[in-house]
């Protein structure tokens, strides 16, 4: 593990909504190197940037025609270079996102397998058959409709997990494995401190095909989230042998400095953490968080589970591009905001590395668009959308909220105001960005928290959600106020006014989260 990473904070830029520095309405990577001033001051360690690379945009660029190329709308690998620089004179560190499931079908690969080249051919996931025979098993696209697109000119079906348009790779061949080796290389040699790996989970498949078992009845129009989840993705997810395939991605890391993190988006625990086990990745993302309510059962049982088994190899997501932001999930609005905070307290304290979104520090919730721009909301008919969670980020009050002076590629939201804005919140000491920055500040001045202290639950009973790690508590009312027994000490961080610690007694107002530092009065 590279020395910099214990204790380190991450955030997730989504490029194309972060800022757009040339006016075309994208967010592009000279508008995030700008920017990273702003991330150095909030306090954040890592910058993970969300795929630039050169692509058709059917997956807004997590279907990529050429990994090793940046799109012309978000810049030029120069702009890559100076960006990792700037970074690094900030103290900051720099992920890039590498797709290694599945690639456009634009790639060169598979319009050389279309062109019926049978070598490339063999890097996809492809079997022979007729058109009238039906695809090969009952296989789901995580976006609808079957897994597998006939192709006459491959003469049977190919495997796509997502898009027609992002063909699976088959990670069976040998060639497949050495490319992606050489791609990491190439982003670790621009000058990139690591990897956030794309669905690291799904790159195996069984190799006779079989099919899913069914879990639950569901109807054949239902929306595609709903209608995989209704299948135990046994045979085209998480194989047994997909953890170790990143053992040299771990070699390569370690004689760079450089860390890998997993997206792997499995439910269970125990799977999770097989992709961080010795010499495999340094974390792997753990999102049940992002599937609860404002719940105190629920978010007690996910946070349990993910210290429990990620020992602190898990990272933990305050939101993503491909959930509602923590403020939408917990109610929105200024209700919304004040919970995000208080949960974010309480991710924040745990053992791992926790991850911020983009306007997760200003409490966004999503933004409200009638566009549909995202391909499971084209699918479903806007039934299901991550559009809201990918609206642009607002940076002062005046057109787009300082996003862009051109039109932007999604909607800010109607919801969006000027006290949403980063210029805005900046001069308010009382706003989300204020708090956030005194929660990351807190954080940092205490080892109990960055380091190994053990963490040991003191309350998972409704309301109240309390942890101690050394000398340090953390609590957070879930629901309604509480108190809690903890003897002297002081508050290093409190996500909203109101709570109080007088004669050992710590109490809460409703949905506050505080740091206590038990050892000063
Ligand atoms: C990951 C990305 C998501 C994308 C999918 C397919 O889950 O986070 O945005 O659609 O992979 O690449």
């Amino acid at each position: 593990m590279p020395s910099w990473m214990p204790g380190a904070v991450g955030y997730e830029v989504y490029v194309r909504s972060f800022a757009d520095s040339d006016g075309d309405g994208f967010g592009d990577v000279p508008g995030v190197t700008q920017r990273l001033p702003y991330l150095a001051e909030l306090g954040v360690d890592i910058v993970w940037l969300t795929p630039f690379y050169e692509s058709p945009g059917a997956d807004h660029g997590y279907d990529v025609s050429d990994p090793r190329a940046v799109d012309e709308r978000f810049g030029t690998l120069d702009d890559v270079r100076t960006l990792c620089d700037t970074a690094h004179a900030l103290g900051l560190r720099v992920l890039v996102d590498i797709v290694p499931n599945h690639v456009s079908d634009q790639h060169a690969w598979f319009r050389g397998a279309l062109a019926g080249d049978a070598a490339l051919r063999d890097r996809f996931v492809v079997v022979d058959g007729a058109l009238e025979d039906g695809p090969p098993n009952n296989w789901l696209s995580h976006f609808g409709g079957p897994a597998w697109t006939h192709r006459p000119e491959l003469g049977g079906w190919y495997m796509h997990l997502f898009l027609p348009e992002q063909p699976d790779l088959n990670w069976e061949n040998q060639a497949v494995r050495d490319e992606y080796l050489d791609v990491v290389r190439f982003w670790l040699e621009v000058g990139v401190d690591g990897l956030r790996i794309d669905v690291t989970h799904s790159l195996l498949e069984d190799p006779q095909l079989r099919d899913n078992p069914w879990i639950a009845e569901v109807a054949h129009d239902a929306a595609p989230g709903v209608r995989f989840g209704a299948m135990a993705h046994v045979h085209d997810l998480d194989l047994d042998a997909t953890a170790a395939l990143f053992a040299p991605w771990r070699e390569l890391a370690e004689a760079n400095d450089a860390v890998l993190i997993g997206e792997t988006y499995l439910l269970d625990p125990v799977r999770v953490a097989r992709y961080v086990e010795d010499g495999l990745l340094h974390a792997a993302f753990w999102f049940p968080t992002l599937h609860t309510g404002w719940d105190h059962a629920a978010i007690a049982e996910a946070l349990r589970l993910g210290v429990e088994v990620g020992r602190g190899r898990f990272g933990w997501p305050i939101s993503s591009h491909d959930d509602p932001h923590a403020a939408e999930r917990f109610g929105g609005g200024e209700l919304g905001r004040r919970r995000a905070l208080a949960f974010m307290t309480v991710v924040l304290g745990l053992p791992g590395v926790p991850f911020l979104m983009q306007g997760d520090e200003l409490g966004l919730d999503n933004g409200v668009v009638d566009a549909l721009e995202d391909p499971v909301a084209l699918a479903s008919g806007g039934a299901e959308s991550r559009d809201g969670s990918r609206t642009p980020m607002p940076w002062a009050p005046g057109p787009n909220l300082g996003f862009t002076t051109g039109t932007p590629w999604l909607p800010l939201g109607s919801n969006r105001t000027d006290a949403d804005t980063v210029q805005v919140q900046a001069d308010d000491p009382t706003s989300a960005l204020h708090t956030t920055r005194r929660l990351l500040a807190a954080r940092r001045a205490r080892p109990d928290l960055t380091g190994e202290a053990e963490l040991v639950w003191l309350s998972s009973t409704e309301p109240l959600l309390a942890y101690r790690r050394g000398d340090t508590v953390v609590a957070c009312t879930i629901g309604a106020a509480a108190t809690l027994q903890l003897g002297s000490g002081s508050f290093a961080h409190a996500s909203a006014p109101g709570a109080t610690l007088e004669d050992g007694t710590l109490t809460l107002p409703a949905d506050v989260a505080v740091i206590v530092d038990l050892r000063s009065q």
